[in-house]
């Protein structure tokens, strides 16, 4: 079986059993503060898992890009992955453990055909007030497992979410792929890292809300939102040992062995670094991601830069990361079509990026060796140093890292990072802001800071400039945050008239309606917003009066004059070509 046919089987699988199968979201979150990437299928579900009605109903299915950016260090072993894809089903407040358990062993038996004593499973051990799931252990008995092939664990191992600090969450059951060899000691178990266990799938029963203090209420609906790591599943599928031996990557790395002259044996931690970073690199690129010092672009920028250290490290010389690209957007357009559509602008950027960092690169090494001749008597090099590698020389701060330690020297990383916030609170840019605050949930503040949000689309393309399109919007309970295309700085008056424009709307108290309606008859109606669905699918489409008409997953307010008032906090480049606007809400 090969990554595609996976895809489709498993999509197939749960069609067949009353899913509709949803697109794959960008790996940019919509609306979600807490998070730089997607990081999970269950991102751009959290407003219907938290009760909001989704257009396609209550039984979901897809394969989702994701990028984790937790462990870009450890990436070159045999299975740390920076991006990957996720399938994943849902039930939004539908059928809940026993038809979930019943799916995910018929698909185990039926699709993937692993033998059951293969297999092993965990369920919730309780804790707090949330009680042993005694029902899930035996639920997997009824499909024959034994007592020892069920493990209990706390909430450190068999709990999810929520994903940033607040959000849905709940007990999960974990599947584990068991193989066979004898456990490394009486304690070993699927928690256990030996490597005897390899986890595949996890089905998680989201019936709890995390608040900001810490305290779970139980949700209006009972969810599932299960998630199986593609490149694993086809690991143990096509039986290879890591997920670098799939044939995801046989193509990236013949590809770089013909460009380098070596063997993928002859340095596997380099050739897997490459692959992971630049696929990683070219989906972000495809999202529309640039790179930048912060944010995304930052992620971005460190990937490409890693990558292309490696690159010279197995002799690969001059500008070739495009050619890189090339194999993977070839080979992943079938399953993400944006890939084949913005590859232009996908091969434009990670040349010029792969160009500024040759450039830098030299000057910057000779500076560090510098440094080191005037660093002699310390083990540390300090976090001035650090900043003016990563200011005037654009090094990532992990990439000084990685040099430094070739020398055994440790970076000072506290002080680095004083300096760097004292930089981004200059230049004003807050992306640390999206660590903090609450996942995207469906509270009042959010909600009118979405109306909002269509409201200023309809505005730009009034008095700015017909041609504006939203490049990406982000929210949370303080400010609404958008990024549209345009490429020069607003001025004072066209800023005003923009908060008229708003204030205006807000006024007149305009009903908010949402219809759903097929993909085609919204595009025929000169809604704005995303067309990629699928044909036939069907979708949500706002209208504030004849103002403004988008395509969105909501929620919104019911009447516009429920946001009191807007006002422009600021206006700035984003990146190239795209400007954001930062406003609020509120009586003022
Ligand atoms: N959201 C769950 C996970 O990421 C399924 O593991």
């Amino acid at each position: 079986m090969d990554a595609q046919e996976l895809r489709e089987a498993y999509v197939d699988f749960f069609i067949a059993r009353g899913h509709k199968q949803i697109r794959s979201a960008s790996l940019i979150p919509e609306n979600d503060p807490t998070v730089l990437f997607t990081t999970a299928g269950m991102h751009p579900l959290v407003p219907y898992l938290l009760g909001e009605k989704h257009p396609e109903g209550k039984r979901l299915c897809d394969f989702q890009k994701c990028i984790r950016t937790g462990d870009i260090d450890e990436v070159g072993d045999a299975s740390h992955l920076t991006f990957f894809e996720m399938l994943g089903n849902w039930s939004l407040g539908d059928y809940f453990k026993k038809e979930s358990i019943e799916f995910s062993f018929d698909l185990l038996q039926t699709v993937l055909k692993i033998p059951i004593d293969h297999l092993a499973v965990t369920a919730f051990a309780g804790e707090g007030d949330i009680p042993k799931d005694i029902e899930t252990a035996e639920l997997w008995k009824s499909h024959g497992f034994k007592d020892d092939q069920i493990f209990f664990y706390g909430r450190n191992d068999n709990w999810w979410g929520p994903a940033g600090q607040t959000g849905p969450c709940g007990p999960d059951t974990e599947i584990f792929y068991d193989d066979g060899r004898k456990k490394c000691g009486p304690n070993c178990g699927p928690s256990c890292h030996c490597g005897k266990y390899t986890e595949i799938w996890n089905n998680v029963f989201m019936q709890y809300f995390k608040d900001n203090d810490g305290k779970f209420t139980t949700l209006k609906q009972q969810n599932v939102d299960t998630g199986m790591g593609l490149e694993r599943a086809l690991r143990i599928v096509n039986g290879v040992e890591t997920v670098y031996d799939t044939s995801l990557f046989t193509g990236i790395i013949k590809k770089l062995e013909e460009l380098s002259g070596k063997k993928y044996s002859d340095d596997i931690k380099a050739f897997r670094i490459i692959s992971d970073h630049l696929r990683a690199a070219t989906f972000m690129l495809g999202d529309g991601v640039v790179p930048a010092k912060i944010g995304q672009g930052y992620i971005l920028r460190r990937l490409i830069r890693r990558a292309s250290r490696y690159m010279s490290n197995i002799g690969i010389e001059g500008i070739n990361m495009q050619k890189i690209s090339e194999v993977i957007v070839n080979e992943y357009s079938p399953a993400y079509s944006e890939l084949e559509k913005n590859k232009d602008s996908i091969y434009t950027q990670i040349t010029a990026e792969e160009e500024k960092f040759h450039k830098t690169l030299r000057k910057g090494l000779r500076r560090f060796d510098e440094m080191l001749s005037e660093n002699v008597d310390s083990k540390i090099l300090d976090g001035e140093r650090v900043f003016q590698l990563y200011d005037t020389y654009g090094f990532p701060v992990e990439l000084t890292q990685e040099l430094a330690a070739e020398k055994n020297l440790t970076v000072d990383l506290n002080d680095f990072n004083s300096r760097f916030k004292e930089h981004q609170d200059k230049s004003r840019a807050g992306a640390d802001q999206i660590f903090k605050g609450g996942l995207a949930d469906n509270s009042e503040e959010t909600t009118k800071l979405h109306t909002a949000t269509h409201l200023l689309n309809a505005a730009l393309r009034n008095i700015v400039d017909p041609n504006i399109r939203q490049k990406g919007s982000n929210i949370t309970a303080e400010r609404l945050r958008f990024d549209f295309n345009f490429d020069r700085k607003l001025t004072l008056e066209e800023l005003k008239a923009l908060e008229n424009y708003v204030n205006d709307a807000i006024k007149a108290d305009i009903p908010v309606v949402c219809k759903e309606m097929n993909h085609d008859e919204a595009k025929t109606s000169g809604a704005i917003g995303v067309f990629e669905s699928k044909y036939g699918e069907i979708v949500k489409v706002y209208s504030i009066g004849d103002i403004s008409s988008e395509l969105c997953g909501g929620p919104h307010v019911t009447h516009t004059g429920e946001l009191e008032g807007f006002k422009i906090l600021k206006e700035e480049s984003s990146a190239a070509g795209v400007r954001r606007i930062k406003a609020v809400i509120g009586k003022f």
